[in-house]
């Protein structure tokens, strides 16, 4: 389903340029829950950019269902993006002013579905994830663990083929931890192709399959 060849990426630090992911070659299979893990600045976040359709490679080949990604237009990107990926991130990234409700309904929204389709596909991520008695709340006045359901409900409300987390869980403690993983899991059983991003071991071996990087480098 997706497949990475020989991708590139670099960052200009100055006039030097810095190869934050060097050669990468990878194949995520659909439903399949695979974990990236690499320590802290060896291009986690970068691949999951590029993996996610919100930055592009230097060099290489990008295929997400047989489309050559690598090359596509930003308005073709941000369609792939929007339908058939959902993000979930380390610091949830919830718009404060809304409630849990109204943050996991925007995408739909941006979708342009009616009330009933937007109301009943809000309300199934909400049940899926068990906020249902926080859903009129505000980000502000929820734990960190709910917030992240939220954001997970937020992610699937669209229903994407592809989940994609990075360090879901590393803002939370270990026990609100688990049960992200946990959600991850069950959303993983029920069909969806999950990448997970860390660089916890511990997160890692819920995974089916776990890559390794380093330096930009898998190994
Ligand atoms: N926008 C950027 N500009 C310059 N360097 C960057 C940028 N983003 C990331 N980097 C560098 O690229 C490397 C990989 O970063 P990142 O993908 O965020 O790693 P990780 O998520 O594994 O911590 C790091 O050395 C980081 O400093
Ligand atoms: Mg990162």
């Amino acid at each position: 389903m997706i497949a990475l060849k020989n991708i590139n990426k670099s960052y200009a630090i100055g006039r030097e340029k810095f190869y934050a992911l060097k050669d990468i070659n990878l194949k995520l299979y659909s439903g399949e829950f695979v974990a990236i893990i690499g320590p802290s600045g060896s291009g986690k976040t970068t691949l999951m950019n590029i993996i996610g359709c919100l930055d592009t490679p230097d060099s290489g080949e990008y295929y997400i269902d047989d489309e050559n990604v690598a090359k596509l237009n930003d308005s073709r990107l941000a369609e792939i993006r929007n339908c058939k990926i959902g993000f979930v991130f380390q610091r949830f990234n919830l718009l404060p002013r809304l409630t849990a409700f109204e943050n996991v309904e925007l995408p739909l929204v941006y979708r342009g579905l009616n009330n009933n389709e937007r109301y009943e596909k809000t309300m199934k991520s909400i049940e899926m994830v068990g906020i249902i008695e926080r859903m009129k709340h505000k980000p502000s006045e929820m734990s960190g663990g709910q917030q992240q359901r939220t954001a997970i409900a937020r992610a699937i409300a669209g229903e994407p083929e592809i989940i994609l987390a990075d360090e879901p869980t590393g803002n939370l403690d270990s026990k609100s931890g688990k049960e992200i993983m946990n959600i991850l899991t069950r959303l993983n059983n029920q069909g969806k192709t999950l990448m997970l991003i860390t660089h916890d071991k511990e997160m890692a071996k819920y995974a089916q399959r776990i890559i390794r990087i380093s330096d930009g480098k898998i190994n």
